[in-house]
């Protein structure tokens, strides 16, 4: 899938975009990402990008026209299915499933605001949707649009090496994951569980599966609403959020 950034600060994206899974999906040819200058539309001699808000108001707000011709450009450019996305604290909030559907996509571009915002025509009649990363605000939507290809990324076939990784992850299925441990067996006088030592992989797996459960009933217990369980792992959840009331997670760190 290819990504498009329309952006004022391109020198912000290639370090990022140059390592890591990331990286290695790009030189792969999985995902091509090309990020473009809003100021090569801008307008005038200055090629100005923006403007006073009508109506007056502190700071600066995009104009329209730089970022409207660069979408017409590149959706003319071949592109036949181009989301064209906002990224925006007003939009709603990004999750696993935003990514997932995102990633069935051929071509996504990516608008990154600055200043104040962005004239709003834009937003209503040229932005296909609105994308948030949380309810903060930050100085830009370049942040916000590299976690977005990121995460999309990630579900794109081939770009994380192992498939299980991805469907092991903390959220993929609504619920977090457990929790890992690496040699050494004992560090500082800290094991870690028998279990994982055993090379038994049932009880591997059905150890993993209740620290799972264990873990998201103690840190994230509004995720088992919305998460598929069977009756009996529904029991070791309650069971959890009742034992964890006014009490601390015990299983350790980890994502
Ligand atoms: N631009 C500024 N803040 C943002 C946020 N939280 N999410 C997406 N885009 C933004």
């Amino acid at each position: 899938m290819r990504f498009d950034v329309l952006t004022l600060f391109p020198g912000l994206f290639p370090p990022y975009l140059d390592q890591g899974v990331l990286g290695r999906g790009i030189r792969d040819g999985l995902v091509s990402v090309e990020i473009h200058d809003i100021r090569d539309e801008g307008e005038g001699k200055h090629r100005t990008v923006d403007d006073v808000p009508f109506g007056g108001g502190a700071g600066m707000v995009m104009k329209p026209g730089p970022i409207v011709r660069w979408i017409r450009r590149l959706e003319t450019d071949g592109a036949r299915h181009t989301r064209v996305v906002l990224l925006s604290p007003q939009g709603p909030r990004l999750t696993n499933e935003t990514a997932m559907r995102l990633a069935g996509e051929d071509r996504i571009i990516l608008v990154c605001g600055r200043y104040e915002g962005i004239d709003d025509r834009v937003r209503e009649h040229f932005v296909d949707e609105e994308v948030s990363i949380g309810d903060y605000v930050l100085t830009g939507g370049e942040l916000p649009a590299l976690v977005l290809l990121d995460v999309v990324s990630r579900f794109v076939p081939g770009v994380v090496g192992n498939d299980e990784s991805v469907r092991s992850d903390s959220l993929y299925d609504g619920l977090l994951k457990y929790p890992q441990y690496t040699q050494p067996r004992d560090f500082e006088g800290i094991g870690v569980p028998d279990v994982l030592l055993s090379g038994d992989h049932g009880r591997i797996a059905a150890w993993r599966r209740e620290a799972t459960l264990r873990r998201t009933a103690s840190l994230r217990p509004d995720l088992l609403d919305r998460a598929k369980l069977t009756e009996s792992e529904r029991a070791i959840f309650d069971a959890s959020v009742h034992r964890n009331a006014g009490t601390h997670e015990h299983l350790g760190g980890g994502a």
